[in-house]
Order: C-alpha cells, then structure tokens, then sequence
C-alpha cells in the first residue's frame, strides 16, 4: 500500500484546520496517510484517529532550547511519524548538524522517520544527484545502525528545485534515483526501506508519476491544503 504523506508546512490557521477536516470527513484512509499539520494542531487530526506526524522534533530530549518541542512532547499527542531533513530546515534551521541526533532519538523513541534527501538545481545540472544523497543518507544514518529496522525509516526524495516550482524530474529520473537510495541502503546498511518523492506533486502530475515502478508513495505539501483537492489526489494514487 502506497504511503501519502501531507506536509502542511506553517500554512493553515485554526479554522482552515476545523474546516479540514469536515471536508475530508472520514473519507482519506487512516491507514497510509499520515497528516503533518503545524504542531499546535496535531491533536486535532489524532482526535479523529488520523495518523499524525510532526514536521520536525528537536535534538534533545528536553532542555533549554527555547521555541523547539522535543520528541517526548511530541509523543503525548499522539505521532507515530516525524520528517527530519527536510530542505527548509537543513536550509533555514541549520538542521544538517542536527540530522544524526534527531534520528537516534526518533527511533529511540518508536517514531518512524520520513528522511528527506535531494539535491539543489546545480547539483542536479552537475549530475551530482547521487553523490549528495549519498552523503545525506550517510550523515543521517551512519551512527544509527543499530536502531534502524526496515520499518522505521522511510526516505523521501525530494529534489530541492522541484520543491514548490511545478518543476519535476522526468519519470525516468525519479526512477532511477529511487533505486540507487534502495540499492544503496541494501549494500551499506542492510535495509529494504520505503522511498517516496515528493516536490510538486499534484492533481495534473499525478497520472505520469504513478507510471513509476519502484514509488512507494509521496509526500505532497501544497497539494495537500486543499482538502477537496487532496481528496482527488488521493484517489488518483493507485495502492
Ligand atoms: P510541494 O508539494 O508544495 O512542492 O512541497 C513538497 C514538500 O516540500 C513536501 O515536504
């Protein structure tokens, strides 16, 4: 069963998130979408059994870091899910030095992690797409070992420059993108591990990208805020 991951990011204030969920009104499947909605609104999704994850945690368990929520918090409300890496982190919130820290604690802690990995336009132009993965998939993992299993990591492959443009990489690239990061956590770690793209996924992409042999699923940000359009977005992705 493919997994859809909605990345609401910091869109959507109370009201839209009331207005949400009425409209999907049971109708997304609770048991391959996960919803990341702004932390102060997980509770609301988990309230109507949703699987729910949070957008970030922080690299300690508690302590003085002020405006971050720790794991712990975070389990209280109920997620099963985290993203660690994402761009907009590794780029605004200097996450890079904080991805291997993160990772043990979500697994320390029987949260499954959605990693994020991809490469900036230039890398892509440089053919330089697998070496940046490769080094992302190796800061993140290397000193973890020993927690992961096949079912509590999952990778999303999401090219930077694709990510809220319209732009994505042809079938092929994804493709093949895919099975090098599957390929590579087979030989370097022993793991058979999930891998979804996400970055611009939508309603008109969506038919070409399930053309794609080895996708296990998407995780979609602007796409997802609509709920009508998420609805049929989700219908168009065959299981
Ligand atoms: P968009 O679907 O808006 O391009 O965002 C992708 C993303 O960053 C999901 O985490």
């Amino acid at each position: 069963m493919k997994l859809i991951c909605a990345n609401f990011k910091m869109n959507l204030l109370k009201n839209d998130i009331i207005n949400y969920l009425n409209t999907i009104n049971e109708k997304i499947p609770k048991e391959n979408v996960v919803f990341f909605p702004n932390e102060l609104y997980i509770s609301y999704f988990k309230d109507k059994n949703y699987l729910v994850g949070s957008q970030n945690i922080a690299h300690l368990e508690h302590g003085s870091l002020t405006g971050e929520t720790s794991v712990l918090e975070l389990k209280e409300f109920g997620i099963s899910y985290t993203i660690i890496g994402h761009s907009e982190r590794r780029e605004f919130f200097n996450d890079n030095k904080y991805i291997s820290k993160k990772v043990e604690l979500a697994l320390k802690n029987n949260i499954k992690i959605v990693l994020c990995v991809g490469e900036t336009f230039e890398e892509y132009n440089k053919n330089q797409t697998f070496e940046v993965i490769k080094k992302e998939l190796n800061e993140a993992l290397s000193n973890n070992i020993n927690y992961l299993n096949n079912t509590n990591l999952i990778i999303a492959y999401e090219p930077i420059w694709a990510i809220g443009t319209s732009k994505i990489p042809t079938n092929e690239c994804i493709e093949n993108t895919i099975s090098f990061i599957k390929d590579y956590l087979k030989t370097e770690f022993n793991l058979d591990i999930k891998v979804l793209y996400g970055g611009s996924v939508n309603n008109q992409n969506i038919a070409t990208l399930e053309m794609i042999k080895n996708i296990d699923g998407y995780l979609v940000g602007g796409a997802s805020l609509d709920a009508n359009n998420f609805l049929t977005l989700i219908d168009n992705i065959k299981n």
